[in-house]
Formats: structure tokens, sequence, C-alpha cells
């Protein structure tokens, strides 16, 4: 199910003791995150440490050098855009890594007070299909050339260097549209033949404009008590500027226990239908 923001009007929530206690809802709202790519769940309670439990209703949370939980909160202390207050464009999360973080979460402890902070959505696959209609010749550079992402903070607070090459834009072999990783700020100096490096700017530039396209961006503001779930290898996230305490906490859950909970619980809600 491709989208845009033609779904601002539109946009399903989950209340979180219902998927809890019911296989059959959580089942859907697992299966409208594999057709759309997010999710967002209503009435979470606002412990602080409530994202674990949120996180392990979807599978496994993915530990870093940021630990298990990350919060994004406006700090003086800032090391990284995250923790500014400043708006952050559309990007897939920390392609820097190997593997990429599968699914991304954020849990509302609380809002901005200003209004601002909400958070942006665009589907990275409606994005590529436009892509490929646009261009055929960019488009197909996006799938074959691997672009380097890094992150190199080599000091006592952090002491990471870490780096992987992504396509910008990947198929299966029947030449379906199956992930799409781009993040112009975690992009490291091109590493290829000279006579690529102006086209796969070219056609970086295309689809970091139809990314950054306002018609391609769903806008929900994440109130006190809510938490999205998106699938990072398909939907890029992004967030508008804010003043005050806003706080949302973060993490990482890996998508082949996802996968797998979605396929067991497709299985047993298909036998107890049969049984029944
Ligand atoms: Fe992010």
């Amino acid at each position: 199910m491709l989208w845009d923001s033609t779904l601002n009007d539109n946009i399903p929530e989950w209340d979180y003791n219902r998927i809890v206690a019911d296989e059959s809802i959580r089942l859907q709202m697992f299966q409208h995150i594999n057709d759309y790519g997010f999710a967002i769940i209503s009435d979470v309670p606002t412990h602080e440490n409530q994202i674990e439990y949120l996180a392990e209703i979807f599978g496994f949370i993915r530990q870093t050098h940021y630990g298990r939980i990350f919060d994004l909160i406006s700090t003086p202390e800032q090391r990284i855009l995250a923790q500014t207050a400043h708006a952050i464009r559309p990007h897939n999360d920390e392609l820097f890594r190997n593997p990429i973080p599968g699914l991304f979460m954020m849990h509302c402890l609380q809002a901005s007070e200003c209004g601002g902070g909400a958070s942006v959505l665009v589907d990275g696959f409606s994005a590529a299909k436009r892509m490929r209609s646009a261009s055929r010749e960019l488009f197909e550079l996006l799938c074959q050339v691997p672009i380097p992402h890094r992150r190199f903070l080599v000091d006592e607070v952090d002491d990471v260097a870490l780096s992987a090459n992504w396509r910008t834009i990947e198929l299966n072999r029947h030449g379906e549209i199956e992930a799409v990783h781009i993040n112009e700020r975690t992009m490291a100096p091109l590493d290829t033949e000279e006579r690529l490096i102006e086209p796969v700017y070219r056609a970086l530039r295309e689809m970091l404009a139809l990314v950054y396209a306002p018609e391609a961006c769903v806008t929900y503001r994440l109130e006190s008590g809510q938490a999205a779930v998106m699938d990072n290898h398909r939907v890029l996230h992004a967030r508008t500027a804010f003043n005050g305490n806003r706080h949302i906490r973060q993490c990482h859950v890996d998508r082949d226990e996802f996968f797998s909970r979605l396929r067991t619980l497709r299985r047993r809600t298909t036998l107890v239908a049969c049984n029944t």
C-alpha cells in the first residue's frame, strides 16, 4: 500500500491495551505495519520505562553504544541533531550500522508545550516508485551504487567510528522495491568510479527532493501516551522544530523477530478460525 500526504486525514490509531490483550487486534496492527510501514498506538502508559514493554510486543531491542533506549530531549550537551530542538528532515535512522536497525519506535512521555515537535513520516517506497517513473537512468544508479554512511565520534564520550555502505533503493529478484535507505546527514563522500560521481549526486538530489516534498509527508503530533512504530527500511521520519520540554524515548527492534511474530499470529489465528 503506497501512500502520501493524502493519508493525513485517515491515520488509524491502535489502542495499547487492546493490542496487548487481544491477538486478533495485534495481528491487525502487525498487518498494518506490513502494508503501510508504520502504526500509531494510543493510551500507552507514561511510565519512564514503558517503551521496554512496548518494544517487547514487536521483538527484541537492539542495543548500541547509545544503550537500549535513547532519550530525545533538547539538551545543552547536544552531540547530535536529535538532541537539539531544531527541525530534522526526513531520513532513515542509523545507516552507518550493519545491519541497519529494523523497526524504529518512539514513545511520547511529554509533548512540546508550544505545539511543535510533530512527527513527519514519508513512504520511501512511494518516493522510489515516483523516482523510477521520473528517470529510469537515475533510479537504476540508486539501485546499483553503494552510498557510504558514517558516524565518527572518536572521543571520551562516544568513541565510535561506525561505517557502512548501502544502496539507496534495493530491489528483489523480481525488480520490486523492497528497501529504501537515505539520510543526507550521515552520508560520507562517495567512493565510486569518477564517471559516476556527478550522476549519483544528481540522482540523490532528485530522490531527496521527492522525500522532502510536502505532498510526500504525513504529519502527526504524538501526544503524551502515544507511540509510533515504523519500518526503518521503508518509512523515513522527521520532526518539526519545537520549544520547551518535549520528551520522547526511542529504541530500535530487529525486524526478523517482528515478521516471525506476524507469521505466527497469522497461523494461530487461522487455526483458531478453523477450529470454531
Ligand atoms: Fe532519526
